[in-house]
């Protein structure tokens, strides 16, 4: 159990007004925990947000030596505030610290210190539909030295942004650029760990498809790209033919928290669902054979957000008619009903803070 030390803010920060975007705006405190091989983790401390002293030659700056979570609070109608599936979010911690070389941060812990944060600024919970705490737990390295080598410094580290819905246009769906040239992860590579660099590698692809007018990139894998792996910021379903169709956990893709919930909730409503290799190829055979039904994305940000329209090489696919499937819309009800306690958690998925 942390022995956390909490210094509040003298005056606390006026509370966003109007539409809350993604990211943008941060709560009257942070979380603060230091780690030296000395001392292993040490100093668990609560503070009013502001900068951080870093010096220029912490390894964060040069090597990329981070890694981060991604995880939600929502304030129930009873009044309560609900975290969700934490436990997932602190076992992936530890999996991605294990493949960068960080220490590994006791599952308790790691959940006590969003949990102190999360009950201390509870009323940034915004209520509105569609908005949640989102809560951004993550590790640098700050030891000072050039050398390369498993980081002996480190500081843990939770922040807390209100937010809204992560794309812009909301619930309505997307549409996806099929990325036949970068690629994202390799087996053996990173892919798997939530580490930053794994984002930063996919900005490239990320703009060009902005710039051909799409919202997302569909990786494919980087052997022979020809294989479906995930999302820019999410993991993704198809509907082929009445079978809920993921890409298989095969080391170079995010094991999502949102992932594991859309299998274990539509096992539970007897779908046929299958975790397996899919080409780019099939996906196009089924959509020119019209059984592509529905295809969505999943993720902590983005929760289920529908994909309308994919382009692959020279073809376009229209999905659903470009509008929100009904196994998308269920999907996005039930979870979000789950998590902010409207509806029944038969999972044991809602931990109250
Ligand atoms: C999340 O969904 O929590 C993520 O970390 C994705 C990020 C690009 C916002």
């Amino acid at each position: 159990m942390l022995d956390i030390k909490v210094t509040k803010i003298a005056a606390p920060k006026p509370k966003p007004e109007g539409p809350l975007g993604f990211g943008k705006t941060f709560t009257d405190h942070m979380f603060l925990m230091d780690y030296t091989e000395e001392r292993g983790w040490h100093d668990p401390r609560i503070q009013p947000y502001g900068d951080l002293t870093l010096s220029p030659s912490a390894r964060v700056l040069h090597y990329s030596q981070e890694m981060f979570e991604g995880m939600k609070a929502y304030k129930g109608e009873d009044g309560k505030t609900y975290l969700f599936r934490p436990e997932m979010n602190a076992k992936r911690a530890n999996i991605t610290c294990e493949r960068i070389c960080f220490p590994q941060l006791p599952v308790e812990d790691f959940i006590q210190a969003v949990s102190a944060l999360v009950k201390l600024d509870a009323d940034w919970i915004p209520t509105q539909p569609g908005t949640s705490l989102y809560i951004r737990p993550f590790i640098i390295s700050t030891e000072a030295s050039l050398g390369l080598d498993p980081s002996k410094k480190c500081l843990f580290m939770v922040i807390l942004s209100p937010s809204g819905l992560y794309y812009k246009d909301g619930l309505e769906p997307v549409s996806i650029w099929v990325e036949d040239d970068y690629v994202r992860a390799v087996r053996g590579g990173v892919g798997f760990a939530k580490t930053g660099g794994n984002y930063a590698a996919a900005l490239a692809a990320q703009a060009k498809a902005n710039k051909a007018g799409y919202d997302q990139v569909l990786w494919l894998d980087g052997v022979e790209r020809k294989y479906i792996e995930e999302v820019g910021s999410m993991n993704i379903f198809f509907k082929i033919d009445g079978k809920v169709v993921t890409p298989a956990l095969n080391g170079s893709i995010l094991p999502g928290v949102t992932r594991d919930s859309v299998l274990t909730l539509c096992r539970d409503w007897g779908l046929p669902v299958e975790e397996q290799r899919i080409t780019i190829e099939e996906l196009a055979e089924a959509h020119r054979a019209g059984k592509l039904e529905e295809a969505f994305g999943t993720g902590t940000a983005a929760v289920i957000i529908p994909v309308g329209k994919l382009c692959y090489k020279d073809e376009v696919f229209t999905i659903s008619d470009g509008k929100t499937g009904p196994l998308s819309k269920r999907l996005y009800d039930t979870v979000t009903g789950i998590q902010c306690g409207k509806l029944e958690d038969k999972f044991g998925w809602r931990v109250t803070v």
